[in-house]
């Protein structure tokens, strides 16, 4: 058999590090070449050194190709209630969030949302993430269906609670971590897919089901975990009283065997110092959510102190609370977000942030998240110039990096030209051919 080979050509741009700590960390090559075979990738190279293709050559000159994008944190049975307005997260969860997660009782309802959600993350340029389920086992069965339809490298995880919220969203004592042991067995591991345990909060967890959600991270290797922290201040203090022998937030994780590499928080805007040196101990990551962050109007999460304190980041929408799927969004909103702090951002920082850096909190950074020989070949294709404004301000823009700064500040779904995942182009995924 022949091996499937492609070429995707133009602008490449791609980090092999974290550009805060290592000024070699961009790989940028003006123009550029991907060589795919069998959905991964096995050259990047500048055109003119690589000999005549003998293979279809995809050609982009004039857009950025970089890593597809990982959103490192968000929901999918929320995708219906993205933009509900003017609550604060309690306030939210109760009113739009668990009406909607209780919808998805019905499996119907459940399998059309994954193919819809999974169809919006693609169209956005997003070809993995780390997505929350419903409290439902079934959610998670039609998300990891819909993500191996389509080829696509997915952590996923029924969320686990059973206190303070409505009753049909409960797990019974051991029913919900049971149910997830069933779908570990099922999907974790199977190609791209990998489970994450996913206590939802520590408020709707008791310290028992938190217990048995640590004990079953022991049970299987390389499970990920997935939870929310210290995102708003009501939440922090609800914590500190429901849990009055726990030094801080974290510490409720940490004693119930929860924190360690591959545990990945949503939010950590409140977090002491003591938190995020503990956490960057235990090799754990933050999903960074500034579209959520200020649509709740939960705070301003400082990159710079997470940074300083060695813990990993991803970049997340955190949809529904977060009112846009497009990373181009988040990274924005991150922006601003540090402009508030008066902490610097760099489009760099937050490119970095939407692919290596998710790669890196999800432990995923050995197969997706750059562009390098060796890595899964899922790509985005950007447009910088996508519309009148944003081809105009390219055209003055003094170097490479303010260049990507524009795309970064006008971009939307717009200038997403096109994405592959493992290769395969996207309509090709959408019509269920995963492989070339
Ligand atoms: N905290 C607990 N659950 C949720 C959720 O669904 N979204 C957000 N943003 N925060 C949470
Ligand atoms: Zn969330």
């Amino acid at each position: 058999m022949t091996a499937s080979r492609r070429a995707i050509r133009g602008e490449i741009v791609s980090f092999l590090d974290d550009p805060r700590r290592s000024s070699t960390a961009l790989r940028h090559i003006p123009d550029g070449i991907v060589l795919v075979e069998n959905g991964r990738i096995v050259a990047v190279e500048p055109a003119n050194l690589l000999p005549a293709l003998d293979c279809p050559v995809a050609d982009h000159r004039g857009c950025l190709v970089m890593p597809g994008f990982i959103d490192a944190h968000l929901h999918f049975p929320q995708i219906d209630i993205v933009a509900a307005p003017g609550e604060d997260l309690l306030g939210w969860l109760d009113r739009y969030t668990f009406p909607a997660e209780a919808a998805f009782s019905d499996p119907a309802i459940a399998n059309r949302a994954a193919s819809f959600f999974l169809d919006e993350l693609l169209r956005n340029g997003v070809t993995c993430g780390a997505v929350y389920g419903s409290v439902h086992a079934h959610s998670i069965d039609a998300l990891f269906e819909a993500a191996e339809m389509r080829g696509m490298c997915l952590v996923a995880g029924k969320v686990l609670m059973d206190r303070m919220c409505p009753p049909e969203l409960c797990d019974g004592p051991d029913s919900g971590v049971q149910a997830c042991r069933t779908l570990i067995r099922r999907w974790h591991g199977k190609g791209r897919l990998r489970y994450a345990v996913t206590p939802r909060f520590a408020l709707s967890s008791t310290p028992g089901q938190l217990a048995r959600a640590g004990r079953l991270l022991d049970e299987f290797p390389g499970l990920l975990m997935q939870t929310h922290i210290s995102e708003s201040r009501r939440e922090v203090a609800s914590v500190r009283a429901l849990f009055p022998a726990a030094r801080d937030y974290l510490d409720v994780y940490d004693q119930a065997g929860l924190l360690r590499e591959g545990a990945v928080l949503g939010h950590g805007i409140w977090l002491t110092e003591r938190e995020l040196a503990r956490l960057a101990e235990a090799g754990g990551a933050i999903a960074f959510c500034p579209g959520s962050n200020a649509f709740l109007g939960s705070g301003s999460f400082s990159c710079a102190s997470a940074h300083a304190s060695g813990v990993l980041v991803g970049l997340a929408s955190d949809v529904g609370a977060g009112p846009s799927v497009c990373p181009l969004d988040s990274m924005r909103e991150a922006y601003f977000t540090a402009r508030r702090l008066g902490e610097r951002f760099s489009a760099f920082d937050a490119f970095y942030l939407a692919t290596l850096g998710s790669a890196r909190a999800l432990r995923l950074g050995g197969s997706v998240g750059t562009l390098d020989a060796g890595m899964d070949a899922d790509i985005v294709v950007l447009d910088p110039a996508a519309t009148p404004l944003m081809a105009r301000r390219q055209t003055v823009a003094k170097d490479f990096e303010e260049r990507l700064f524009a795309l970064m500040m006008l971009g939307d779904d717009r200038s997403v030209a096109e994405v592959y995942v493992r290769g395969v182009p996207r309509q090709q995924v959408l019509s269920g051919r995963t492989v070339n």
